[in-house]
């Protein structure tokens, strides 16, 4: 079964290194038949939040939140490639994330940390889950964390060892999981 999944990642840095995960999950999505999206904060550019998309009247909201609401409407779920800034999420991601509400609800979502350090950014994800929670897309229980980021894959995405794709293959059978049996639900109505 294929799915509409969308990867987010939120790093605007020059010298980024997490661009590496997030090519590595689309390309493990691609790999079991689905159609990925990336949404990199990079490409996006939002401002920092002035307007919430939904605070503009229909049609008005500049063209990134347009096209980015238009994905994320068509979305079956979300996969969130975090690192960790001071033992937080990136502003960028967080950015991103605020400037959306109804567009994320009734999926789920599944983290991707990561980190250059020995840690995998676990810290960032535990507070990322309180986010994505209140955001209407509550993460799985899986956590697929990356130590070493910049040694884990080559810049396109390719990993170093062949474990990742054991690993990503685990925590996706579980997200995809929660994608059916969401999208399911979904097509029976939602609450309110
Ligand atoms: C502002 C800042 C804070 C950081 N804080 C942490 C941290 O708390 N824990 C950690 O493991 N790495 C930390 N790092 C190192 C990051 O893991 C590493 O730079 C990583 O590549 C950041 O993700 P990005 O390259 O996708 O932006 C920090 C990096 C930056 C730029």
């Amino acid at each position: 079964m294929s799915y509409d999944l969308t990867v987010l990642y939120g790093s605007v840095r020059r010298d980024r290194k997490g661009i590496r995960a997030a090519r590595f999950m689309m390309q493990e999505l691609a790999a079991r038949g689905h159609a990925p999206t990336l949404i990199d904060a990079q490409e996006v550019d939002l401002p920092l939040l002035d307007r919430m998309y939904k605070e503009y009247d229909p049609g008005t909201a500049p063209d990134n939140l347009e096209a980015m609401a238009k994905v994320l409407k068509a979305s079956d779920g979300f996969i969130v490639v975090s690192g960790e800034y001071n033992h937080g999420i990136p502003p960028a991601l967080k950015n991103m994330l605020d400037h959306f509400l109804e567009e994320w609800f009734w999926r789920p979502s599944g983290i991707v940390s990561y980190s250059m350090g020995p840690y995998g950014g676990v810290r960032a994800a535990m507070q990322l889950r309180m986010t994505l929670a209140e955001l209407g897309m509550p993460s799985i229980s899986s956590l697929m964390g990356i130590p070493q980021v910049h040694k884990a894959f080559e810049e396109d995405g390719t990993p170093t060892d062949d474990a990742w794709h054991r690993r990503a293959g685990r925590f996706l059978d579980e997200f995809e999981w929660y994608v059916a049996a969401q999208k399911a639900q979904r097509a029976l109505g939602t609450p309110r």
